[in-house]
């Protein structure tokens, strides 16, 4: 998926974005053809990234450089950039409007449960009360369902480790059927 866009230092899979060129021309040469031109992201596997914290933005980041989320399309992508990369991407990425959260679905079943989940693991002590994440804990509000489900699931096996092991220990205790659950809420919740 990275062509060789003009602008782009293009080495074994990785690249650096090119001196001149701002970070919004960046994101859109590499990053908006996988994330989405407003980073809402219409393809499934892939997050949205519209309103993170850049705190949160800046660690995933940081994770993927350092190998720490490896087998991701994002290790290579993220592995020559800067820390100063980092904070570029993640200031303009905070400054994106946020996922429209889905629409459909609020009245079912697996709403009301994945909501009282949510409540009983008190998720929002973290995420924030509208799930939009604060400092290094992302946004929820709105991701992509099936990209909440995974990351959860992750989690749980510890195939997924992160800037602490909160969400580790927490998913020790939260079942599948859960999972699916609170990943449902979530995608929906906003709006
Ligand atoms: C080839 C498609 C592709 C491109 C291009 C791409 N990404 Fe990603 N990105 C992904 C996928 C897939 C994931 C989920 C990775 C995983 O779970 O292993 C991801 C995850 C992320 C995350 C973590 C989000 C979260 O909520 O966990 C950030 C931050 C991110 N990408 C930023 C960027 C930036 C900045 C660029 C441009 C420099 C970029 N991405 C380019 C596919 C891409
Ligand atoms: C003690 C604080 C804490 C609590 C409570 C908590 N989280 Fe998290 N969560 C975090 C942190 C910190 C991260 C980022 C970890 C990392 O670096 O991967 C995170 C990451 C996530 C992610 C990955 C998002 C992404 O875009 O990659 C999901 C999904 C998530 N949490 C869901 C939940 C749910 C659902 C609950 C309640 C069942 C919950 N969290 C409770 C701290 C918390």
């Amino acid at each position: 998926m990275i062509s060789a866009a003009a602008g782009f230092t293009l080495a074994v899979g990785t690249f650096v974005p090119a001196a001149g060129q701002s970070v919004e021309e960046t994101y859109r040469d590499v990053c908006a053809g996988c994330h989405g031109e407003t980073g809402t992201s219409e393809m499934e596997g892939i997050p949205s990234l519209g309103g993170q914290p850049a705190m949160a933005t800046a660690m995933q980041l940081f994770l993927f450089r350092e190998g720490r989320r490896p087998d991701s399309p994002m290790t290579p992508i993220a592995q020559d950039l800067s820390n100063n990369d980092l904070r570029s991407f993640s200031s303009l990425i905070e400054k994106l409007p946020p996922p429209e959260p889905l629409a459909e679905g609020r009245d079912d079943p697996a709403y009301a449960r994945g909501k009282a989940s949510a409540a009983k693991h008190v998720c929002r002590s973290c995420h924030e009360a509208d799930y939009s994440g604060r400092q290094q804990m992302p946004r929820l509000a709105g991701q992509r369902e099936e990209y909440i489900k995974m990351a959860l699931a992750q989690y749980k096996s510890g195939e997924r480790v992160g800037s602490s092991a909160a969400m580790n220990e927490l998913m020790a205790d939260i079942s599948e059927a859960e999972i699916d659950d609170l990943a449902y809420f979530l995608a929906r919740f906003g709006g």
